[in-house]
């Protein structure tokens, strides 16, 4: 079954979603109030981020409990009715695997960290101090060594993220069994797959320092897919910041019998100074992005699906970031949703982006939650940044920017909570709500929602071959698509110039299918394209 494929993906941060009880914290509750919005927004699939017990060293990232719900999130009687009441209104929910590693609060952890020879011990990578320090260079992602000494038992433990992220050692066949024994049992509670956190690492060879891909990655992956999710019509999407359109076959062609998709993020790391970190930023080249969506769009085989997204929970809003979240918000906002959803692959959409939603920067670091954004401060400062600098990095590229809670509406909190919210609300949820966007025919929000129609009625979205137009034009972003002897034409402007261009020899007026000005034609011919104008139209095709 690839229902997958038709299917558009909401993403909810349960934190930052609804908060139903007024302790300040969204939760489980209060993503069932609100399941009737996303019925009506259309989307087909919900990806819930982790709503497992957790100490939150990295909200939720870090599950002291896979089969127990935090209880700040509700009870495990909660979770079944929201999976219940998801499946009436046609909604699927895929919960987060975050199988990499565990708490150290998780009790396999404990019990491994403080006997040698517990059961437990060997479903973690401990290694003997070398020359007294740690046993190699690796880094953890959230900044210093990977390794954490232990003192109660001489060795270092490995984290890859956080010190209270302890990797699991997949090489450990009863620790796998016990995951897959896991995974069948939130199966059996029916719910709809699987997106697999920092997936590629699983296979790692933490001794020769090789952390994505390593040796025997494919052969875990594989078995996983047998031994769970294989026997179940769900969906799997697994999350790499590495992955390439080489090695994407290897994880999701229908051959290699692992995934149904790849998270991808070569085309959010444009922004970026190539080969350093996220936090050197650069500013984007249109014709270097537009290259890697092609490469993405046309050079994966037949049978390898793509995923689409702009931003989730650990990047800045699209709107703020490839948009303009001031002069053109709302143009730019439906531009790159136009842009995205019109493209080859499943589309997910970011709790927030439906309606516009921007980052909301911080004056001073106390200010920031993520761990990340923390201990970055320290990490920069010490390397002699200046203040203003990773400030400047962090409100750019930091992970709180996803996080603000939702803006519902215009009142209190945004709607969000009648308590005190667990992170501020951005200002301006005066604007930009979900209750204002409702009640305007014109807001982003029925962008997305039909956007998400026309997916439904027209097979060339889903099925449609694509080719990229004017690759070379430093402010206009086209592209075809193509299926059964019909062509759409997909254009957008990227910039906030008017911009003028041709696009086909044709006189015949085309009409938007769908579009983010009003317009009732376009002329290809001699197109002047308004700031971040987009536009969708058939065309006579070449072929015919
Ligand atoms: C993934 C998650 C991120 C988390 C990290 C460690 O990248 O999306 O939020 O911090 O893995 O689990
Ligand atoms: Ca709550």
């Amino acid at each position: 079954m690839t229902w997958w494929k038709e299917a558009v993906v909401y993403q909810i941060y349960p934190r930052s979603f609804q908060d139903s009880n007024g302790d300040g914290i969204g939760d489980i509750p209060g993503i069932i109030q609100r399941l009737d919005y996303l019925q009506t927004l259309g989307v087909d699939v919900i990806w819930l981020s982790p709503v497992y017990a957790s100490p939150n060293d990295d909200n939720g990232y870090d599950i002291s409990d896979y089969e127990a719900i935090h209880p700040e999130f509700g009870t495990m009687e909660d979770m079944e009715q929201l999976i219940d009441e998801a499946k009436e209104r046609g909604i699927r929910i895929v919960m987060d695997l975050v199988v990499n590693h565990t708490s150290d609060e998780h009790a396999w952890f404990q019990s491994a960290k403080s006997n040698i020879d517990s059961p437990y011990r060997d479903y973690y990578i401990w290694r003997d101090p070398v020359n007294g320090k740690a046993p190699n260079e690796l880094r953890s992602a959230f900044s210093g060594s990977a390794w954490k000494y232990e003192p109660q038992t001489n060795q270092y433990y490995l984290h890859l993220f956080s010190k209270k992220q302890p990797d699991l050692n997949w090489e450990n066949e009863q620790m796998r069994k016990d995951i897959y024994q896991m995974m069948n049992r939130w199966l059996d509670k029916g719910i709809g797959g699987f997106r697999m956190d920092v997936i590629d690492l699983l296979g790692k060879d933490a001794d020769n320092q090789i952390t994505g891909n390593g040796p025997r990655l494919h052969e875990f992956l594989k078995e996983m897919r047998r031994e769970t999710f294989e026997h179940y019509d769900v969906m799997t999407v697994g999350e790499s910041w590495v992955v390439t359109p080489e090695t994407a076959p290897l994880f999701a062609d229908e051959s290699s019998k692992e995934l149904n998709m790849m998270f991808q993020f070569e085309h959010l790391m444009l922004d970026e100074q190539p080969n350093t970190s996220k936090w050197q930023l650069k500013s984007l080249d249109l014709p270097e992005f537009k290259q890697v969506f092609n490469k993405w769009q046309t050079q994966l085989p037949e049978t390898t699906w793509n995923s689409l997204f702009w931003n989730n929970h650990d990047t800045p809003r699209i709107v703020s970031r490839f948009g303009d979240d001031q002069t053109f918000s709302v143009e730019s906002a439906k531009m790159l949703a136009i842009l995205l959803h019109m493209m080859k692959g499943t589309p997910y959409i970011y709790q927030g982006e439906e309606i516009g939603m921007t980052n909301y920067p911080i004056q001073q670091i106390d200010q920031a939650q993520d761990i990340e954004s923390l201990n970055l401060y320290e990490e920069k400062l010490a390397e002699g940044w200046t203040e203003a600098e990773i400030m400047e990095t962090i409100n750019a590229k930091g992970r709180d920017n996803a996080r603000t809670p939702m803006q519902w509406t215009a009142g209190q909190n945004g709607g969000f909570t009648d308590g005190e919210p667990w992170m501020t609300v951005n200002p301006n949820t005066s604007e930009i709500n979900v209750q204002a966007a409702v009640n305007d025919e014109q807001s982003v929000f029925y962008t997305y929602q039909k956007l998400i129609h026309l997916r439904k009625e027209h097979p060339i979205i889903v099925k449609g071959t694509f080719k990229l137009l004017l690759k070379d034009h430093p402010h206009i972003f086209a592209y075809e698509r193509e299926f059964e002897g019909e062509t759409w034409l997909v254009t957008a402007n990227f910039s906030p110039e008017t911009i003028r261009c041709s696009l086909a020899e044709t006189s015949t007026p085309n009409i938007p299918m769908i579009a983010n000005y009003d317009r009732s034609e376009y002329d290809l011919n001699e197109l002047t394209l308004a700031p971040y104008e987009a536009f969708v139209v058939k065309v006579e095709s070449n072929e015919n």
